[in-house]
């Protein structure tokens, strides 16, 4: 072929076809090469510093001692001298000076999230919304009281406000004025809330009192249904709550985490609702 080659001094490889179809045997761009060397140099380089070429027995394992899990251990040792300094810190402070700290406060509220999720958001809800029989914790009404100090105690004690059964001290044409005066935010103006001592738990204004965990009434704020609150309320009034005498009685018990949680994490719990509601 080379010698009847129809394009003799050019630089190509005596392939031909359709006459004049020719192979030609170019230099690849100078470029091409540079990147070509130094993408094999690059290989090589890595191959000595990293754990890369596998063998029967593993791998060979690179000068640097570089391993996957190593600089996974590396950033979890980070976390963790992060999270070890604010531990350290907050073991020796009252929730009342973590609140004052915004760094403190908002690593609490971080880690507290998932001890809120595990022990609370069962009842609370995730967010602390509440939900029928369970009281909203998200915002600033309180049965008990919204400092951080209360809320401590009543993470760590439990509670269990009780209101006795009226089922046998009360008509129903009785229970029902008196719904129908609490529904309407103004139960004072109802003679029988005087008469029938329901100003000693809630009080004579009627906005309850915080020490017994009695509700406030003039608020509309309701935490035993969703629907028919006036229904709700009834039923209240007429079965009373935590009456163990009356199975009809509403059953609202917060239950204690003295004995299953650290002092640190009713803490910690505490700043979180706190956070969550705000307020006293
Ligand atoms: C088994 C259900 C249940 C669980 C779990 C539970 N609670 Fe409660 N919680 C209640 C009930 C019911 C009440 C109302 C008690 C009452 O009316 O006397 C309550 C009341 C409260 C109150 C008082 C609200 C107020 O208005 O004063 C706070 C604060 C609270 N819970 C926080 C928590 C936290 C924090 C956790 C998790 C550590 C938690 N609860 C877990 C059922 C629960
Ligand atoms: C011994 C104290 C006590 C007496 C007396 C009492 N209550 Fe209560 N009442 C409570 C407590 C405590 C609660 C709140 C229970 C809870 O939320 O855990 C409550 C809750 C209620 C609620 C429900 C509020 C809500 O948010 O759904 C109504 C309504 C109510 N009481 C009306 C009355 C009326 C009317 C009388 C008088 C006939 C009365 N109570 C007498 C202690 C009392």
């Amino acid at each position: 072929m080379a010698d009847n080659n129809p394009f003799p001094g050019e630089n190509n490889t005596g392939h031909i076809w359709d006459d004049n179809l020719r192979e030609l045997d170019n230099p690849a761009p100078r470029w091409w090469m540079i990147a070509f060397w130094a993408s094999i140099l690059w290989v090589i380089g890595y191959a000595i510093l990293y754990p890369m070429i596998p063998g029967l027995s593993g791998f060979t394992k690179g000068v640097m001692g570089w391993t996957q899990i190593g600089e996974y251990k590396e950033g979890l040792d980070e976390v963790e001298m992060v999270r070890g300094e604010f531990e350290a810190k907050l073991k020796g402070m009252t929730a009342k000076e973590i609140l004052a700290d915004e760094g403190l406060s908002s690593y609490t509220v971080a880690s507290a999230k998932v001890l809120f999720g595990d022990n609370c958001a069962a009842c609370h809800g995730a967010g602390g919304q509440g939900g029928p029989g369970y009281p909203v914790i998200a915002d600033d009404d309180w049965l008990y009281g919204g400092s951080v100090e209360v809320l401590e105690q009543t993470i760590a004690n439990g509670r269990m406000g009780v209101m006795p059964s009226h089922a046998k001290l009360l008509s129903d044409e009785e229970v029902d004025k008196l719904a129908t005066a609490i529904m309407s935010g103004n139960p004072t103006a109802e003679p029988l809330f005087m008469s029938k001592a329901c100003f000693a738990c809630h009080g004579p204004d009627g906005k309850g009192m915080q020490a017994l965990g009695s509700a406030n009434l003039t608020d509309s704020v309701w935490r035993f249904a969703e629907e028919d609150q006036l229904a709700s309320v009834k039923l209240t009034i007429k079965h009373g709550v935590n009456d163990t005498s009356d199975p009809m009685s509403r059953n609202a018990v917060m239950p204690k985490f003295g004995d299953r949680l650290s002092k640190d994490e009713i803490k910690k719990l505490a700043v979180y609702v706190y956070k969550l509601g705000g307020g006293q």
